[in-house]
Formats: structure tokens, C-alpha cells, sequence
């Protein structure tokens, strides 16, 4: 992918991304919907991938039959509200490689702490796409990005629902290499942190907490 940020502004994308958006709109609607997103996302983030050609035996005849290259991609899901991507993007990528990366906030530096970090092998022959629904400040996305490149991860896009202006310049900044897809980027944070107009704390909203 050549471009930084990627928005798809796919019909069916802005318009559950609206349904989303609506305070009204239940978990079980939620969950549903977002993982109706991250198939569209996904179509997205996956357009460019490398190709090659295996020959295949039709009824009528064999042929060069275009199939995927190199190794399985590797999904990350930056815990918790990543998962919410997670379940969609393996409904059309059934074979990838799944890793997960949980960082907390700490209260006195604000600054990401990792608490969880397992992800597959071979990251540096993988293209890794990392999954976080809400692009906000973007320290703990710009922060899991850090660790995946430690892990090896060379080729890495990062896949959100919602992006802000400011995630979009920190992960520009400290991560120019990794293309950035989004359904939307809203006009910005609010002092708490939170995507405005944005949907509310999306790990809530998909898994029913408060
Ligand atoms: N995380 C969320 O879940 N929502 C926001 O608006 C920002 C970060």
C-alpha cells in the first residue's frame, strides 16, 4: 500500500458505521456490525497482496491459476476491543495466524505498559496486520507497532474503525511505514481521550461493560 491513511468510504461501510454510532444501537447490534465492518475492512487492507500462479486442473483444461503468495498473514489484536476486528477478518482469512498484545495505560506517566504479548512465528516473512477499532491518541497503537517490530514484523498495517486526526499524525510520526486503514477520521479528541463524534468506548460497547 502507497498511501498512509486509507478510507473506505464504501456505502455499506458509512452506512453500519452510522448504525454504530447511535448510542441507541444494542451490544448484540454492535458486535454484529462491526464484524460485517472488518470483512470490508479487511477486502481493503488485503487489496495489494503479493500473488503468484499454481497450476490447477479445471474439468476442461489445467491453467495458471492466480493464488496468494508467501507465508500466512498474521492478525494481531491489540487487546481487548481488537478482538471485535478479529472475528470477522478470520471469517475471510480462515488460515492467518493470530497474535495478541495487551497494554494498559499507566495512570502516573500515561505512558503504555504491556501486560500480554504472544504472537506467531516468523513475524519478518508475515504480513502483519494489526487490529484496534479506535485510533485515538494512537501512543498504545504507535506502542504495540514498537513491539511487533522487536517481534521481527517488517510489512505491518494497522486496521481501525474510527481514526483521529491526532492517531493518524502520532502513528505517521513514529511509524511512517504502516499504512493506515480506516472506515472513518473524525475531527478529533476530546480531553478524556475519546474519538469525537466517535461511538464511546468501543470495547464497552461490543462486550457489554461499563
Ligand atoms: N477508545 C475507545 O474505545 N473510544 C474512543 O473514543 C477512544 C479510544
Amino acid at each position: 500500500m502507497t498511501e498512509h491513511l486509507t478510507i473506505v468510504n464504501h456505502p455499506l461501510v458509512q452506512h453500519k458505521l452510522s448504525i454504530m454510532r447511535n448510542r441507541e444501537t444494542s451490544t448484540k447490534s454492535f458486535r454484529q456490525l462491526l464484524r460485517e465492518i472488518s470483512l470490508l475492512l479487511a477486502y481493503e487492507v488485503t487489496r495489494e497482496l503479493p500473488m503468484t500462479t499454481k497450476t490447477v486442473d479445471t474439468p476442461l483444461e489445467p491453467m495458471d491459476a492466480p493464488v496468494l503468495d508467501g507465508k500466512k498473514l498474521a492478525l494481531i489484536s491489540i487487546l481487548r476491543a481488537g478482538n471485535g476486528l478479529l472475528d470477522g477478518v478470520l471469517e475471510l482469512i480462515p488460515a492467518a495466524r493470530v497474535g495478541f498484545v495487551g497494554l494498559y495505560r499507566d495512570e502516573r506517566t500515561l505512558q503504555p505498559i504491556q501486560y500480554y504479548f504472544k504472537v506467531p512465528e516468523d513475524l519478518g516473512d508475515r504480513l502483519v496486520i494489526a487490529l484496534d477499532p479506535m485510533l485515538a491518541t494512537g501512543n498504545s497503537s504507535a506502542a504495540a507497532v514498537d513491539l511487533l517490530k522487536e517481534a521481527g514484523a517488517n510489512n505491518i498495517r494497522f486496521m481501525c474503525l474510527l481514526a483521529a486526526p491526532e492517531g493518524v499524525a502520532r502513528m505517521k510520526e513514529a511509524h511512517p511505514d504502516v499504512p493506515i486503514v480506516t472506515a472513518a477520521l473524525d475531527s478529533r479528541l476530546n480531553e478524556k481521550g475519546y474519538i469525537v463524534p466517535g461511538l464511546g468506548d468501543a470495547g464497552d460497547r461490543m462486550f457489554g461493560t461499563k
